[in-house]
Order: structure tokens, then sequence, then C-alpha cells
């Protein structure tokens, strides 16, 4: 951290309340800021995690349009599901609030109106889509209509998804409203606007020349933004859900959920801190970090920043990071086409495996570019990474010392170089993940701590303490004692990145660890169960894992004020980080080995999702291709159609015609005679579905053999665009040969 700057306060995106978060979000955000936030807390550094839900916005109106119930009982519902979900992944944040709370709504409100008072926005009346069925303002997007490029009949009114051209609403042909089908009015309505093109200079100079340390892709789409030029941007809409506009002559308006969300930051830092918020959103020696995926970035860079600038006494983010996407199996995540591991169905399909899920997506986050999770790779790192280098090495050292010293940490009776030239190792490790860490390269900051595991499994492999303990036991003490050493760093190293594992590793090693200023206690007013624990009290120390402060190490001891047993960031690569003689725990597998059949599972399950989407999707081609009628034949006259012999039939008797799957030789009563006419319909119809029914028929049809067999006459049938036929039956049953004209 550079000197200017006392604390951090990290916030995390807050993620929209209309359906539960998936391993994109989490690969994207959520894992990045842990790591960020669990590092600094190991550090001792002063640090403030801030998240909750974005809980307003119109598809959450939508959603509770479709399932008829109130937009509150949407974002209840994903609230809690998401936030049991990100804490049961470790997300270890001191507060997960929500933009429906009182404080929020009180201090979005007086935010907007300071600068409503102001004169901080211009407002203007203009023509906006209205359903008027439904009685709403229609956002672009819920107008659809055809493209007047490629002719897609289902394009929004603000993209084409078939061609991809950007559209607006007027150029759509047909226009309709995606809730009732109603055809969209234009109505007049005034709104508020923040005129971002007046921070358009100070953007630039702040973004384009103060921050060229901002990752590219963040700083690129700033550029590119700021070089098209920026124009005011409406921050009200006309909407029953969100926040009211607090002016007159705004009833029946909201404050725009991207102007509300932001703001929801700094109101759940007050909700957790009433007296003490200020000097995380005021002070300049805070350092503001905002962990975003790729579409938030100019909402968070530009919009967030103009609205703070504007206010005037806020901080402004000293960094932005910022993820691209993550696919699944080759394919983009898609709510819509459910094309996503959920969190809530991962953790109960993996219950005590969580720290696999941070590990694996933190091992392929999409940091700079789009990346791909696909189950196997996911096994595959597991059981060749966790379970074999990292866990397995913890194993052999633990095992060993219980084995031959009795669980105690041996004394180093007898070094060799090999031990020195292992550890010394370790501080050059420590530095190339404090410097990934800090410049948010996680991918390579984890690969440095596995790094840390293979130093210490080759040196056991190398050393073979098994098999030096039937010789000389000094020796192997020795090589226990450096083993020990490295797990212990091990616990440290790792409590970013795997927080569960690392939990137990120091359960074994009997040890507690240190990790900074727990704010969530900060002034007694927060209620502990708030966060699904309770117990904590502003004490600097924290349960394992969990983060939460505790007053005694895990064997029940009172903290010691010398701080040994105590592991803490300072100590990672350090020297006898474990005393000789220190007792350990008991010893437990840190990972567990996934099986084929369980990631086998997980993958049938995704293509069982693609085989629904599909099949939903070719119903959707045939239910439009059903409707489709085709345009009227050329004239004919009266005397056309008196050649034809149509008359009602009854069908005698049905049979398939060999070796054909389309053909039926049915035999019919014409009312003239008896006769045979073979015809194309044993797709549609089994012969016993024939039998006994009256039909029309064209009798004077040109006779023809069809697989050997004579048919003297057609069937008469109705057939829809889609294929679908069948055939036609007077009203009434009449005598058989009646003239059909
Ligand atoms: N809900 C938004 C999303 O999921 C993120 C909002 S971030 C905030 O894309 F800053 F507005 F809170
Ligand atoms: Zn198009």
């Amino acid at each position: 951290m550079k000197k200017e700057f006392q604390r951090t306060l990290v916030t995390s995106a807050l993620p929209y309340a209309n359906g539960p978060v998936h391993i994109g979000h989490l690969a994207g955000v959520y894992v990045p800021a842990d790591i960020y936030v669990r590092y600094l807390r190991l550090k001792g550094e002063d640090v403030l995690f801030v998240c909750g839900s974005d809980e307003h916005g119109v598809p959450i109106t939508i959603r509770a349009r479709k399932e008829g119930v109130t937009p509150q009982s949407i974002v209840d519902r994903y609230h809690k599901i998401i936030k049991d979900s990100l804490s049961a992944l470790g997300c270890n944040f001191d507060i997960y609030s929500r933009t429906t709370s009182k404080v929020h709504e009180k201090n979005a409100s007086a935010f907007f109106k300071k600068l409503y008072d102001e004169g901080k926005f211009t407002s203007k009346e203009s023509e906006q889509y209205f359903d008027p069925q439904a009685k709403v303002f229609l956002a672009d997007r819920y107008i659809t209509g055809t493209c007047p490029h490629c002719g897609n009949p289902d394009a929004y009114g603000d993209q084409c998804e078939k061609c991809g051209s950007t559209l607006s609403p007027e150029e759509l042909i047909n226009p309709k409203s995606k809730l009732s089908g109603a055809q969209p009015v234009k109505v007049k309505t005034k709104h508020w606007y923040l005129p971002l093109n007046e921070y358009e200079p100070w953007l630039r100079d702040w973004i384009l020349e103060q921050h060229k340390e901002w990752k590219t892709n963040v700083y690129g789409q700033c550029k590119s933004w700021l070089d098209a030029h920026l124009e005011p941007r409406a921050v009200t809409r006309d909407l029953d859900w969100g926040i009211p506009v607090p002016v007159d002559g705004a009833e029946g308006k909201v404050l725009y959920v991207w102007f509300d969300a932001p703001i929801g930051y700094i109101s759940n830092t007050q909700e957790l801190l009433p007296k003490d918020w200020q000097k995380w959103w005021k002070d300049p020696t805070t350092r503001l970090v905002h962990f975003i995926g790729k579409d938030n970035i100019v909402f968070h860079c530009i919009v967030f920043p103009s609205m703070l600038k504007a206010e005037g006494s806020y901080i402004l983010p000293d960094n932005v990071p910022s993820n691209e996407f993550l696919n699944l199996e080759g394919d983009k995540i898609s709510t819509s086409r459910n094309w996503a591991v959920w969190l809530n169905d991962y953790i109960h399909d993996f219950p005590g495996q969580e720290d696999v899920l941070r590990y694996v997506l933190c091992a392929n986050a999409p940091e700079t570019k789009d990346n791909d999770f696909t189950w196997k790779d996911f096994q595959q790192r597991n059981n060749s990474e966790l379970v074999a280098i990292f866990g397995n090495f913890v194993n052999r050292a633990v095992v060993l010392t219980q084995k031959y010293f009795g669980g105690k940490v041996p004394a180093d009776l007898k070094p060799e170089q090999i031990d020195m030239d292992t550890l010394s190792q370790i501080p050059a490790c420590r530095e190339r993940l404090e410097d990934d860490i800090e410049n948010f390269h996680f991918r390579e900051a984890l690969k440095e701590a596995m790094n840390i595991a293979r130093i210490g499994n080759k040196y056991i492999s190398d050393t073979e303490p098994w098999k030096v303990a039937k010789t000389d036991l000094d020796r192997t003490a020795s090589i226990l004692n450096t083993s020990l050493q490295i797990c212990a760093d091990l616990a440290i190293a790792f409590e970013p990145f795997t927080p569960f594992a690392c939990e137990k590793l120091r359960n074994i090693l009997n040890v507690g660890f240190w990790a900074g200023t727990d704010h969530r206690s900060g002034d007694g007013s927060v209620d502990p169960s708030h966060f699904g624990v309770a117990g904590t009290d502003g004490e600097n120390f924290f349960a394992p894992g969990s983060g939460r402060a505790i007053h005694t190490l895990p064997d029940g001891s009172p903290i010691p004020a010398d701080m040994s047993n105590i592991l803490s960031w300072d100590k990672l690569g350090g020297e006898d980080i474990l005393p000789a003689g220190h007792q350990l725990g008991e010893a437990e597998l840190l990972f567990q080995k996934i099986e084929d059949s369980v990631v086998e599972a997980q993958v049938k399950k995704l293509n069982d999702t693609k085989a629904a989407n599909e099949a939903a999707a070719e119903k959707l081609v045939e239910e439009e291709a059903a409707k489709k009628v085709e345009p009227q034949k050329a004239e004919c006259t009266f005397d056309d159609f008196q050649k034809m012999d149509i008359r009602t039939a009854t069908v005698l008797s049905a049979e398939k015609v060999q070796k054909s799957d389309k053909l039926l030789k049915l035999t019919i009563d014409t009312g003239i005679d008896q006769r045979v006419i073979v015809s194309g319909i044993a797709k549609t119809y089994k012969p016993e579905d024939l039998v006994g029914k009256q039909i029309c028929i064209l009798a004077n049809l040109k006779p023809r053999v069809i697989f050997g067999i004579e048919s003297k006459g057609m069937i008469l049938m109705a057939q829809q665009g889609d294929g679908k036929m069948r055939f036609i039956t007077p009203a009434e049953v009449l005598v058989n040969g009646s003239i059909v004209g």
C-alpha cells in the first residue's frame, strides 16, 4: 500500500437480486475481491469489505410480473440465496446488505436531493415508449419487433442479436411490448440528467493521466468511452419499483437503478458503522478499490465517479480491477438458457469442497481474456494439484511426525544443505506472491502459492524421511522439522485462496492466525447474527477460516501475548515458524479426490440442459412454421374445379406397405366401389387409427402403381406449415360417395 493510504475499502459489485449467482460472477468478482481482502487482513492492514444485493431495476419488476408476485418477494428470495451462497463459499464481507434497506433509501435519496439542490442535474421532457395495456414506460430492451437490417422478427429495441446491429425502438418494424404484446405509444415525460459531458475534461485527466496503472482492459474501455464523448445520462425512470425521486413534480418516478446501486456501497458502510463510516468514504487516506465485471466498467469508472465528484465530499476509487467473462464448457454463460453452474447448486452437490471451486476459478480466472470452465479441468486441478501436491505433502509431513515423534515438532538435530536450499526458495515465492496480489494478478499469485507446495513435495520425496527413519532418527527430525515449517508457510500463503483448507491446516498444526481488525463488531451496534456468527467484540484475533474474532487458540488456551503459535503474513518464509516441541493437532486430509462419476454427473446435467434448450428452440421454430400460411394459388375456374371428383368414403381396412415407412395401403368404400388407395400418411396415422373413419377422397385421380400396388385416387389431407396433417371428415357421417363441391 502506498504511504499516503492508511486503510483500504474494498467493494465488490452488488449482484442483482433477480436470480442466484453463478460461477461467472464468482470468478470475475467475488473470488478475486475476497482473496485481496483476506491477503490485506492477513498482513494486518485495516480493511473493510462491503457488498450487498442490488434490488431495484426493471428486470426485477418483469420477473415479478411473470410470476404474479411482488418485486419485494422476488428480491427477498434471491437476496437470501445469494447472501447464503457467497457466505458458504467463504466470501468474507464485513457487511452484505441490500438496496431496499431503510438506510440506503434515505442515503440515496439525500444524495440525489443534494445534487438536485445544487443544480448539478439538467432536466428534459422527451417522448418515451409506453405500454398502454400494462401502463408502464418501456425500456428499449422490452420492445421487440422486426430488425430492419436482417428481418429477424425477434430483435430488441436496443439490439438485434441475429445480425448484431445496434438499434433504437423507432427502427423496429411492427414494434411490440414484451410485457403485453401491445403496440407501444410515445408519451411525454420529464427526467433528470447528470451532464456527464461537463465531467469529461476532468475524467480524461483523472483516468487517462493519473490512473495509467489501471488494468489495460479497464483503461482501454474508459479511453474509448471518453474518446467517443459523453452525453448527459438520465438518472430517473418512470417505474413503480425503486427509490422515489425526492423532488416535487416527480410523482411516479424513481431513481435509475445505476444511480442508486453504487450509492449502496456507501449506505452499507453506514449501516455497519453508523458513527465511523465517514472515515471510510471521506478521508483521503482511505484507499477505495471496486472489484467488478467488465460490463460494469463504465458505471464504476465514469458514471459513479462523476456522481461522487458532483457531490464533492467523497473520495474516488484508486483502482477498479475488472475481469473479463468466464465461459462454461465452451459456451457463453447464460441465465435465460440456464447455461451456468449456480452457486447454490454447487454448494449442494459438493459439500465441504468450497475451496476446490475457489481454487479452480482463481487458477482459471478470466483476468485478461475470456476463459473457459470445464468440469474435466475442475477434476484435474483438484486431483493433481490440491490433492496430489498440497494435500499429499502436508499429510506426509504430519503423519510421519505423529509416527516418529508423537506429534511434536522435532528439533533440527542434523541439518543438511538441502534443507537450507529448500527453505531459502520461499522468501522469493512470497515476494512474487505479494507483488502479484497487489497488482491484481491472482492467477499468478496462486501459482506461487502452489509453488511452495511443490517445493515441499519435492523436498520430502527427495529426502525420503520414511526410509531415513530406519537408520537415522536425528536426520529424520531435521527433515520433518523443515517439512513442518513449509506446512506452516502453506497455511499462510493459501489462506486468501483456500480458506477452508487453511482452517483445517491450522487445526492440524494447532496454531491460530492474525488478520487485522474486525470491523464487523466495530461499535457493537451490529447484530452478530447478521453474519451468521456470534462472539465478536472487536478484538484483533480471528477465528480460523471465518475471519471472526476469537479469544482462545484452537486448543482452548488463551491467546498468548508473545504471538507465538499465531500465523501472520510476516512469518511467511521466515525461520522456525513452528518451534521445536510444539504439539500438533489431529491429522486429517485437506482435500478429497473427485471421482469421474461425480464430474460426469455434472456434465450430464449440462448436456440435459442443452438438449432441453435445443428442444425448446426447435419447438419454437415449429410453432412459428405451423402458423405460416401459404399464399393463395393462381386463379382457377369453376370448370377446373368441377373436373375433380371429390367425395366421401370410409376406410374398411388399413395396413403398412412393406419396405416403406411412409405408406399405408387403405381399402376403402367409395360408395361406387371398394378400392385400394396408397397414401403417404404412415408417419401421422397408425393403421388402426383409420379403420372405420369417414374421409374425403379425390376419386378420379389417374391410377398409379406405388411399391407394386395399384392406387386408385387420393386421400384429402389438410396440412399446416410445420408439416402436421389431418384427413378431412364431414361434420356428420354421410352416405359414402356423397359429392364434395
Ligand atoms: N447489479 C449490477 C450487476 O450485476 C452491479 C451493480 S454494482 C453497483 O451488473 F455499483 F451498482 F452496485
Ligand atoms: Zn438484424
